[in-house]
Formats: structure tokens, sequence, C-alpha cells
């Protein structure tokens, strides 16, 4: 190695250590590539390896932004995780009716398709007034979310859901003048305090699960703060080892769904005692016929009794029962990517992967529609695309 060399690798290494401790993301999730790329630069326009590290440790503010642009992952797409928005969809249709304004935040928004996405699933389910806020810390990727066009070619919105686009047949897609008109980006970091608070729907995803332990504690209370009461958060499958403390878990386990809870009526000292409720009595229907225990659900007690393991944070014995399931009940699919995703939040991405192929193998030829039974019933359909987008995420082809 010359001396010019050793300079540079010094100097990329001493740029990791930076990225990592402003982003919060992990040393081993960094995008290298372009921290090297921030480093040749910054070395040749230094002029020598002494001047370059001067600019480091002055924390010159335009090499920090740089640096935080680089080192991130920024994939994302329109309407990814698509159960999501449905259910955003569902919680604002059933909010308060008295409530005037539906404030809703991306956090960690990437180049807005997110948030783009996050208006007008809000704009089709309710008539309220929105106020939709898009942050990252990657300026340029704020930049991209406020222009708000988009190219055409290689957009990946299947046309699915309400369109955040206006009609067109150019190259670049633009998105509605309405969604425009309600929807604000702004440069933050999750490990500072919010951007603003109240906030009725939080969507943080696929950003924790590239950060250290210690940077998701603190990302996770700016969330928690930010929430109003009764707000929700929802994260990716992969993000989160387990529920977050303080919040209580809504809607199906794999939407990794919270609530905020609201605050308990406080009870007033002259209010008369409850009186005891009439009894009703009512005639009771006849018990329903139950179907004698299958195969199925037995595989569904051991995977509920899984879950309520992770709900209180006892991961080994999560991990003991999921692996058991999938050793003597293979064919039950909920349990191959339950386990796998478990796997995964453990770092065991290979062992992950095979089970997601073996998903992908068994529900091969099998009827896309058909419901499984599992937690929550849900369609072949839905564990192949959770497979296909787990292997796809991690660069391994089915
Ligand atoms: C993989 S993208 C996910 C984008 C989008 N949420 C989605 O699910 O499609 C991760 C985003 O998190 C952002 N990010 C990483 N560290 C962050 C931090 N400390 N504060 C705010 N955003 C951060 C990155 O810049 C990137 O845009």
């Amino acid at each position: 190695m010359t001396a010019g060399t050793a300079s540079l690798a010094e100097l990329q290494a001493e740029l990791c250590f930076i990225a990592a401790e402003r982003t919060g993301v992990r040393l081993d999730a960094l995008r290298v590539d372009g921290i090297r790329e921030v480093a040749t630069s910054l070395l040749a326009k230094a002029g020598d390896a002494e001047a370059a590290f001067a600019a480091v440790h002055a924390a010159d503010p335009e090499l920090m932004a740089r640096l935080e642009g680089a080192c991130v992952v920024s994939e994302t797409y329109f309407y990814r995780q698509p159960d999501h928005f449905d259910f955003i969809a569902e919680t604002v249709a059933a909010m308060d009716p008295s409530k005037a304004r539906v404030r809703a935040w991306s956090a960690g928004c990437a180049t807005g398709e997110e948030a783009w996405s996050l208006a007008a699933t809000l704009r089709a389910a309710t008539v309220r007034e929105l106020d939709v806020l898009g942050t990252d810390v990657r300026r340029a990727s704020i930049d991209a979310a406020r222009r708000g066009s988009y190219k055409r070619r290689g957009l990946r919105y299947d046309g699915q859901r309400a369109s955040p686009f206006e009609p067109g047949t150019g190259e670049l897609i633009h998105v509605r003048e309405d969604l425009r008109n309600v929807t604000r980006f702004e440069v933050h970091n999750l490990l500072e305090p919010p951007p603003g608070l109240d906030f009725d729907v939080i969507l943080c995803r696929n950003v924790l699960l590239y950060f250290t332990p210690e940077a998701q504690t603190r990302a996770l209370s700016t969330l928690k703060d930010a929430l109003a009461p009764g707000g929700i958060v929802l994260f990716s499958p992969m993000d989160l080892p387990g529920a977050p403390e303080g919040l209580e878990r809504v809607g199906r386990s794999e939407l990794q769904a919270f609530r905020r809870p609201m605050p308990r009526p406080s009870v007033l000292p002259s209010a008369p005692p409850p009186r005891p409720a009439a009894r009703v009595e009512t005639e009771r229907p006849p018990p329903r016929p139950r179907p004698s225990p299958s195969v199925a659900d037995d595989a569904v007690a051991m995977h509920l009794a899984a879950l309520a393991h992770l709900d209180r944070g006892e991961r080994r014995e999560a991990e003991a029962l999921l692996a058991s399931l999938c050793a003597t009940r293979p064919s039950y699919i909920p349990g191959l990517v339950e386990n796998a995703l478990l796997l995964t939040r453990n770092g065991e991405r290979r062992q992950a992967a095979q089970l997601m192929r073996e998903v992908l193998e068994r529900t091969d030829g099998l009827d896309p529609h058909a419901v499984l039974p599992g937690p929550e019933p849900m369609t072949v359909a839905f564990y192949t695309g959770s497979a296909r987008a787990f292997l796809e995420r991690h660069g391994v082809t089915s």
C-alpha cells in the first residue's frame, strides 16, 4: 500500500465512524462505496491527508451533509407494503368525527414516494384538512421529494390504490397539485427531537433496521414523542426486534402497527358510584359445532404462543417454538415466514433466505387467492409476495 492509498483508507475509515455516529446506521450497514467517493473527492480537494483530516475534524457542515447523504440506503417506491395504506385508510375513516385535521409524518421518506402515497391515501379516506410531512437525513432526497416528479419508466406503481399523479403520458410523471398543497418536506435526523408533535399517523419503515440498538432506542423515543394520544406508528416487519415499550399493538401482528395509548380519563371525586348494570336475560344461541382440532389448528396455536413470547420480550422461547414449528409442521407457511423474519432480525439472513425459498416452493401451484389458516387468515399471494420481496431486498434471486 502506498502512502496515498494508506491515507485514503484511513480517511475512509474515519468517515465511516463519523457517518455511523451521526446517522445511527450500523457500521456493517453503511454504504461504503458512497463513503469512499466522499473520501476520494475530499482528499483531492484538500490536497493532502492532513488538510483532509482537518476538514473532517472541523465537522464542516457541507461535508457532514454530503457524508450523511452518501452513507445511507435510499431504496423506496410508491405504496410499498400496500396493506399499511389500507390499514391507515381504515383507521382514519374511523377517527373521531369532531377532529378537523389529520397530521401525518413519513419519517425517513427518502425521495418522497412514501409521503406522497400517504397523502393520496389520506385524501381518499377523509375530507378533513390534511398536513403531511416527509423528512429524511439525506438532503438530496428531500430536494427530489420536493420536486415531486418521477420517471415513468421503472415506476413501481400498480394503479391499485388512489393515484398520487396528475394525468399525463410524458416521460416524467408529476404529483397531484392538491397533494402538493398539503405536503411539505424537511431535512431531519431521527436521532434529534421530532420536527413536530401530535401526529395521528407516522410511517417509519425500512429505516430502523439499519440502526444500532442504541440509535433505535433514540429514534423510537423521537417517534413516540411525536405521536398524538391515540396516534399510530407503522414499521416494516424487519425494523424492530419487538414491540416498542409504551405503545400498544394494533391490527395484525405483521403490520407492525402500534398506538400511543389515550390518557386514562380522570375519575371526578363528585361522580356518583356507578350503578350496577341491569342484567338483560337473552336467549343464548346454541353453541356452534367446533371442528375437531386439525394439524393447522395445532400449528396456529404454536404460532400464537410464539407471538405471545415475542410480545413479552421472551426472544429465546419464541425462537425455540418457531424452530420446532418449522421442523414439525413444514407445510405451515405462516410459520416459515414468521421464523424467517425472526432470523433476519437476529442477523441470520442466509437461514432466513432458505426459509423464504421454501415458502416459494411450497406455494408454487397453489391458488394465489386461497386463504391459509394462521393468526390472521392471509392469502397465498400474501406469503409469496412477502417471500419474493424478502429475497429481492436481500439480493437473493429466487
Ligand atoms: C431504505 S430507505 C426507506 C424509505 C421509505 N421509508 C420506504 O420504506 O420506502 C431508508 C431511509 O432512511 C433514511 N435515514 C437513514 N438514517 C436516518 C436518520 N438518522 N434520520 C432520518 N432518516 C434517516 C435514509 O436516508 C433513507 O432515505
